[in-house]
């Protein structure tokens, strides 16, 4: 079977080494001055469960689409309303970004494919935002024409733009839930020797092919499913923060009793387990 020629495109990017050390250098840049907090968690989603960053770019790409549109078929009639819509999203352009930074900015520690596509989809849409910036100017100043020409040379870094950011997030999975496939076990499943538990102390264990984080507080056991919904961090590895535990990778503090979000980046809850000792072992089944 032949193979898709964007299959091509998206590998040569992710062949591209030398993004390795200036993307590094942003996405720390950017998790030092956004750390995890009430600003970081509007900007993910968490207070939405959902990622914001996806929402937010259908502004900008149906506002621009839209302007393209009207340029090309409109008439004479629709160009005030073009230059509203490039305007608009150009407005729009500024929060979308910032979503897709933060986003972004969390696949480290991540695969050498999501940093390099990142940083290609962000300099496409940078790129975008400035032509359909001075698309903008040229339009207000009267240049209808230099402004159409601007605006189908962002309409292209647009394009190119979107397609990476599709890659991103429905080939290489980033700001999709992590624990979305997971296999639950169908019934009580034993994971440990109890003796093996200490007070405090999260201990990884599998529940058939599933990793759990397995603690026991204050005299009650707690299991979570070890790869944390937001990057897939190894919750085990966390700290307890009273009856939370916090993401080793990127700060995110579920609740143990029943996985909730208390503090992001991530904005779907962990899937929390029933536990019990019996017989010596610590057996798990999913929460109904
Ligand atoms: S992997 Fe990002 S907070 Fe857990």
């Amino acid at each position: 079977m032949t193979r898709p020629r964007a299959h091509a495109v998206t590998e040569s990017i992710a062949a591209i080494t030398a993004l390795d050390a200036p993307a590094k250098a942003i996405a720390k840049q950017f998790r030092s001055l956004l750390p995890p907090g009430a600003v970081k968690d509007a900007l993910s989603g968490t207070w939405l469960g959902h990622a914001l960053h996806p929402l937010l770019t259908d502004v900008p790409i149906g506002t621009w689409t839209s302007a393209t549109l009207l340029d090309l078929v409109g008439g004479r009639a629709s160009r005030p309303a073009a230059q509203k819509l490039v305007g608009i999203g150009l407005a729009a352009a500024a929060p979308t970004a910032l979503t897709g930074w933060t986003e972004w900015a969390d696949s480290e520690p991540g695969n050498d494919h999501v940093r390099r596509i990142g940083m290609v989809h962000a300099i496409s849409n940078v790129t975008a935002i400035a032509l359909y910036g001075a698309s903008f100017a040229a339009r207000r100043r009267g240049a209808h024409t230099t402004g159409v020409l601007f605006g189908l040379a962002g309409a292209g870094a647009m394009g190119a733009g979107g397609f990476l950011g599709g890659d991103l997030s429905y080939t290489l999975g980033v700001g999709v839930n992590q624990t979305l496939f997971d296999e639950d076990p169908s019934d009580w499943t034993p994971v440990l020797d109890a003796s093996m538990l200490v007070d405090d102390r999260p201990m990884q264990a599998l529940a058939g092919e599933i990793p759990l984080m397995i603690v026991k507080r204050n005299g009650t056991i707690h299991a979570l499913a070890d790869r944390c919904s937001h990057r897939g961090g190894p919750l085990h590895e966390g700290e307890l923060e009273g009856d939370c535990i916090t993401c080793p990778w990127h700060g995110t503090r579920f609740r143990l009793e029943d996985g909730s979000v208390e503090r992001g980046p991530a904005a779907y809850l962990q899937p929390v387990y029933e536990a019990r000792v019996n017989d010596g072992r610590i057996e798990v089944r999913p929460t109904p």
